[in-house]
């Protein structure tokens, strides 16, 4: 089933503290955004990319995926101040049935998984990858726990998020509206009552976020290397 993926790449990378957009940086000798592009690029199912980047970066942007076999699907869009504006302006260049969105700093999220995610949407309107949550978790007032959290039936929730296009249309629309600014796409959709299904995933589809993801990224690329 055919689907448009919207990639937010306009941030600013603040937490992986390397003094520019952290998409930029090289893992295994290439830039996270194309190891991010490479499976939407492979993928015959993905009508159209669109990329949403802050207008300082276009110019890097543009000569990195020159030569990427994506090229041609990618549309790139201006982002915002926020994620959530810039996966918004993205929602007002795509068109057809189904939208992903799909973090451009989430570099190892498998073809299985996003089929899967499409097909979910398609039937229920709304899903999202996620893992189960393996930690213990414990609310605390500052440093004094008050109580453990059940942990089952908690997710720990990644991207791909996956929509009917209206659902998610009318969701950003009314987030705007009410002033409201969710961590999530999903979010915004819940808060309109509508199901949101979950997609199992996997533990390596990791966001790199902090310096120290990119050791974690370097091993699940020597290990996808010698499966492949
Ligand atoms: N993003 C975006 N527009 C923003 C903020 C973030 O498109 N205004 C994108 C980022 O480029 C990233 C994804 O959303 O691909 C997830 O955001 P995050 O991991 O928070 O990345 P940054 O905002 O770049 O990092 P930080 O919060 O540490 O500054
Ligand atoms: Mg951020």
């Amino acid at each position: 089933m055919d689907y448009q993926v919207i990639i937010p790449a306009a941030g600013a990378g603040k937490r992986m503290g390397a003094g520019r957009n952290k998409l930029f940086i090289e893992v295994d000798s290439r830039p996270v955004i194309l190891q991010t592009l490479d499976v939407f690029a492979a993928d015959d199912n993905c009508e159209k990319i669109i990329l949403t980047i802050q207008p300082n970066d276009e110019s890097q942007f543009r000569d990195i995926v020159a030569s990427h076999p994506g090229k041609e699907k990618i549309e790139f869009v201006y982002g915002g101040d926020e994620r959530q504006y810039s996966v918004y302006n993205g929602l007002k260049a795509a068109g057809g049935r189904i939208i992903l969105v799909h973090d451009g700093a989430r570099p190892f999220i498998r073809r299985h998984t996003i089929s899967r995610l499409v097909q979910a949407a398609h039937d229920h309107g709304a899903a999202i990858a996620a893992v189960p949550v393996k930690d213990t978790i414990k609310r605390a007032d500052r440093d004094k726990v008050v109580e453990t959290v059940d942990r089952s039936g908690l997710w720990q929730i990644q991207t791909p998020q996956a929509f009917r296009l209206p659902i998610l249309m009318n969701a950003h629309e009314q987030a705007k509206e009410q002033q409201y600014l969710g961590t999530d796409e999903a979010s915004l959709v819940e808060r309109m009552g509508l199901p949101v299904m979950i997609i199992e995933s996997d533990y390596d589809n990791i966001k790199l976020t902090t310096p120290e993801d990119l050791y974690f990224a370097e091993a699940i690329l020597a290990k996808r290397r010698n499966l492949g």
